[in-house]
């Protein structure tokens, strides 16, 4: 018997929604562009049993994907659990065994296991399409392998015992000009390490090289950045420790007084020649793009000045401060000549906050590139503010894109009653000029309770978009999302 009245998920839109579903030939308002053909596959979490801790993470609910099937202009839906060791324990013993999200020390006697941490995994945070194989990502956790036709899950991966890392990071780069993926894992030997594996994967989904490091103090280091050279690793503000997780905290706790730091290793590397840069107190959870020229390595992302978590406390008890949880894309400049750890920052879109999921044309990754897109909230535009219910406050009305060498915004607009996921941008074609595509998104409609999959040009946003894929229901929420072509995966 499942009791959801004491547990810390949200209500309303997002209450959890724990069923698995197929809905065949979409109904479409508009038409969907017959050049789409492959899947956005999406993934995010749903409680299975509720948390037993009220002031338990999002981040720890149980991993559920769903894919939205284009074929010659119909879609079909699917979502199903990633059906984790962990959800398959709790569905056996009819209730949540596990604790705190990343705190092996609170779970149930039955399962508690702190020296193999990741098998707690949810799986819940990046699908990952590479090699010809679907997987689940999340960073605590090894990746599961999932079906791409039926999204049944098949296991986890440790790409034949050459993945070292007890973890594998949610958010992988794949190199556009070389096919190779660059992957990592922190805390990769055991709870609150300081250390950090990274790996190369060549285009057969073979690991061909290894880099170790340590960190300058164990952080959270959800995303990197990636250019022809190097690898960019952030870390900043977010600390743990094993005394915290046995005195049975949760993992990370913000530290104010913390520097970011960012390290910036040269690819091909074995990890001896990392070198960290040092700034003032920040949150970069994601990057956005990053290039070598000669000497300087050029970074752009979303930063905040503080903790942009609300549900993560500080560790000297202060409040949580939303204007300096607000994310501007800016700009961080490395002179690899220099002989300080100092380095350039400046904001280049400064009129517009956006919310730190942002993408961009995955061609052009590690590469010379011009625009980037993210979803915001402009209160200028008509919004139903009776209906929005527990979205109020955290609505995300539309999706920019930013063209980060004028500083224009080119907006769409989703509606008075919608809130907008993560954006995905969709190229026309293989190769092509940067931005020609489409951008696609999951919308939130809390007039009509009902979730919808955005379709626009992604060079014509103000127009609207060119089709609206409708749920008959409320899709479970969703952290990250991509586009797969039809010849990436055997969806047949
Ligand atoms: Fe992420």
């Amino acid at each position: 018997m499942v009791d959801f009245t004491k547990q810390p998920a949200d209500k309303g839109f997002f209450a959890p929604i724990r069923f698995e579903a197929d809905v065949y030939d979409c109904e479409v308002i508009g038409k969907v562009p017959t050049d789409m053909n492959g899947a956005f596959v999406r993934l995010g979490g749903d409680w299975l049993y509720p948390s037993n801790f009220k002031d338990d993470v999002p981040f720890n609910s149980d991993g559920y994907i769903s894919m939205f099937r284009f074929k010659n202009g119909t879609v079909d839906f699917k979502g199903r659990w990633v059906k984790t060791e962990r959800y398959q324990k709790d569905l056996a013993a009819n209730r949540q065994l596990y604790g705190y999200y990343r705190n092996p020390f609170t779970d149930d006697p039955s399962v508690r296991d702190p020296e193999h941490p990741n098998r707690r995994t949810v799986s819940n945070t990046t699908p990952l399409a590479f090699a010809g194989k679907l997987y689940t990502l999340k960073e605590d956790g090894l990746p599961y392998q999932i079906n791409p036709k039926t999204l049944d899950t098949i296991g986890t991966h440790n790409f034949d015992g050459k993945w070292h890392s007890q973890t594998f990071t949610a958010h992988t780069k794949l190199d556009p000009v070389s096919g190779e993926l660059i992957a990592f894992g922190y805390e990769a030997t055991g709870l609150a390490s300081d250390d950090v594996f990274v790996y190369t994967l060549d285009k057969a989904g073979q690991v061909v090289h290894e880099a170790r490091f340590k960190v300058p103090y164990v952080s959270m280091i959800h995303d990197v950045a990636l250019t022809q050279k190097h690898v960019i690793f952030p870390v900043f503000g977010y600390v743990t420790s094993m005394e915290r997780l046995k005195a049975g905290k949760e993992h990370w706790v913000w530290d104010s007084s913390k520097p970011m730091y960012i390290g910036i290793l040269p690819r091909g590397s074995d990890g001896k020649d990392i070198r960290w840069f040092k700034g003032p107190e920040r949150c970069m959870v994601h990057t956005c793009n990053a290039r070598t020229e000669g000497n300087r390595v050029i970074l752009e992302a979303p930063i905040a000045d503080s903790n942009q978590f609300p549900f993560f406390a500080s560790i000297d008890g202060s409040p949580w401060n939303p204007q300096k949880a607000r994310h501007y894309i800016r700009r961080l400049t490395f002179d690899l000549s220099s002989k300080d750890d100092s380095y350039k920052e400046e904001i280049i879109i400064p009129n517009q906050s956006i919310t730190d999921l942002i993408r961009i044309d995955q061609r052009y990754l590690s590469l010379p590139y011009q625009y980037a897109y993210a979803g915001y909230n402009d209160p200028n535009r008509p919004f139903d503010e009776a209906r929005a219910g527990n979205l109020k406050g955290r609505v995300q009305n539309c999706y920019g894109r930013f063209d980060l060498r004028s500083g224009k915004i080119d907006a769409y607009f989703a509606g008075d009653s919608h809130s907008l996921q993560e954006p995905y941008f969709v190229p026309r074609a293989k190769k092509g000029a940067e931005g020609d595509g489409y951008l696609v998104g999951v919308a939130s409609n809390f007039a009509e309770m009902r979730s919808e999959l955005i379709i626009a040009d992604a060079q014509h946003l103000e127009a609207g978009d060119i089709a609206r894929v409708i749920l008959p229901f409320r899709a479970s929420s969703q952290v990250h999302g991509i586009w797969v072509d039809e010849d990436q995966l055997p969806f047949a």
